[in-house]
């Protein structure tokens, strides 16, 4: 797998994966916007077939990186692909001085809790049925250290 910056002729098969990994998938129209955006850091990993396996971008707000979204198409899940989109995703931000990441995760998700936390990530708030106004969100903040 190969990592390459969001492009436009990536978003069809991001709003797939969006569309089998969440209960209100963001459309191509709502990451257009980013594929243009300086501030809209993103990761896709492409296989050796040129198709999009996993995606993952955050958002520069002065020294904080406010992650979007972050998913591994179905098939490919469980298989690592994940944890080497969050290194990436560190590697951007610690090249953009970031000084702290920040997410949200449905509560209950634990493979993905479980991905964060084994990067360093810590619950530090949750936001009240902010899901389909039912399932709460974990706030996770991760600090990026120096070096
Ligand atoms: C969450 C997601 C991105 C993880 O990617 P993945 O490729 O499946 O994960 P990996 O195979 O890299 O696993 C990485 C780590 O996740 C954790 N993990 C994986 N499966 C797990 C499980 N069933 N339970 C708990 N933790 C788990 C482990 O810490 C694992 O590290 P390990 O292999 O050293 O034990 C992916 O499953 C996905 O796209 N899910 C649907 C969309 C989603 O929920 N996105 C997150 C929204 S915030």
């Amino acid at each position: 797998m190969r990592f390459d910056c969001l492009k436009a002729e990536y978003l069809p098969e991001i709003a797939q994966i969006e569309r089998e990994s969440f209960a209100t998938p963001w459309t191509e129209a709502m990451y257009a916007p980013d594929v243009e955006d300086e501030n809209a850091i993103y990761a896709v990993g492409i296989d050796d077939g040129g198709e999009v396996i996993c995606y993952g971008g955050f958002h520069k707000v002065l020294d904080e990186a406010h992650i979007t979204n972050i998913a591994v198409r179905e098939r490919d899940r469980g298989r690592g692909y994940g944890a080497a989109l969050m290194s990436k995703l560190i590697e951007l931000a610690k090249q953009s001085n970031i000084a702290r990441m920040t997410l949200e995760v449905r509560d209950g998700n634990e493979r993905a809790v479980g991905l964060y936390k084994s990067f360093g990530f810590s619950v530090e708030g949750i936001r009240k049925r902010y899901y389909e106004n039912r399932f709460d969100a974990l706030v996770m903040w991760l600090t990026i250290e120096e070096g």
